[in-house]
């Protein structure tokens, strides 16, 4: 009844922002990120009768009320009703990395415990019942089941039953790929994504440009990851970023998650690009830009980054392996 499961975190390169279904977790549009080696999450859960309640500890801190522990016991209570069980659970985990400073905790976060979790159950479920599982905790933990280049499909069905993470390529198909992660700021955002896109869905009035654009930059993302075409993967999946921070930038009241430091990297990361760099940019819910690049080029980037005023760190992540099982338990 104890199982401990590791997932890598991902960023999206075509964001999923709004969603159709808020209860199941349904996107508006398709999506596309990549699974980063690296930054993930290792949870530890047991189910047991000897527990009175459920317990969550989250790195190395007690949750004894909120917004998370809630999230958390909601999912564990899908999981008891799909295995028809009733016993309450004990959950360790642990991120390598911040928490919502837009790093998506919550995709490896959801990813691992509901591997671990449907394990521990006594479920087992194959990688497109485990996608659909984390999707109900967190959207872009639905992608964070697979490794390498993966698409979240929007799905037309209201169950879910179509709205999973599926595999566009493997780690191994792109091994040159690279985001380098800039930290400027650890400390948690003040808006999660979920209230955001919902802020967003109401009151921009871009949102419809959004949406009749984003399956297009889809489509051309999908395709260029095929092709290991870099420079149409960077730039569709930089206008994609900065399409979606338009419609949050222009709802009421307005939504701006960028920090100076974060607008010195945007800018000099198009300045590197216009003198000859193979380079672009994505952002998610957060101040911290990622940049794309591939091998060849990280080196010279991590420097520049580095050097930087408001950077504190530069991590270089590649293409990161599906979620998995493992031995070593965290209690
Ligand atoms: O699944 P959530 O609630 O962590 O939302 C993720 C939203 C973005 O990171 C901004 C975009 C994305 O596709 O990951």
């Amino acid at each position: 009844m104890k199982k401990t499961a590791k997932a890598n975190s991902n960023i999206a390169l075509v964001k999923y922002w709004g969603k159709r279904n808020e209860q199941i977790i349904l996107p508006t549009n398709s999506n596309i990120s990549m699974t980063l080696s690296g930054f993930n999450t290792t949870t530890t859960v047991e189910f047991s009768s000897d527990y009175k309640q459920d317990q969550v500890e989250l790195n190395e801190q007690n949750l004894s009320e909120g917004r998370e522990l809630e999230q958390i016991v909601k999912h564990l209570d899908l999981i008891r009703r799909q295995a028809g069980m009733e016993e309450k659970a004990k959950v360790v985990s642990k991120n390598n990395f911040p928490t919502a400073a837009g790093l998506a905790s919550s995709a490896s976060g959801f990813a691992a415990l509901s591997l671990a979790a449907s394990k521990a159950a006594g479920l087992n479920l194959d990688k497109k019942e485990l996608s659909i599982l984390a999707r109900q905790g967190s959207g872009s933990a639905s992608r964070s089941v697979e490794g390498g280049f993966v698409e979240w499909l929007k799905g037309s069905k209201e169950d879910g039953s179509d709205s999973f993470g599926n595999q566009i390529a493997p780690p191994e198909h792109w091994p040159e790929f690279r985001m380098i992660t800039t930290i400027v700021a650890t400390e948690e955002k003040k808006i999660k994504s979920r209230a955001g896109m919902k802020q967003t869905m109401k009151t921009s009035p871009y949102y419809k440009g959004w949406l009749d654009t984003v399956e297009e930059d889809f489509n051309v993302v999908r395709k260029g990851i095929l092709d290991k075409n870099f420079s149409v993967v960077g730039k569709t999946a930089q206008k994609n970023a900065l399409k979606m921070h338009a419609t949050m930038q222009t709802t009421l009241p307005p939504i701006i998650y960028w920090n100076p430091a974060t607008m010195r990297i945007l800018h000099s990361v198009i300045e590197w690009h216009e003198s000859g760099m193979d380079c672009f940019f994505t952002i998610d819910a957060g101040p911290n830009v990622k940049v794309l690049c591939l091998e060849k080029d990280v080196e010279e980037l991590k420097k520049r980054i580095e050097a930087l005023d408001g950077v504190k760190e530069a991590i270089v992540c590649e293409p990161g392996e599906e979620a998995k099982t493992i031995e070593k338990h965290l209690f």
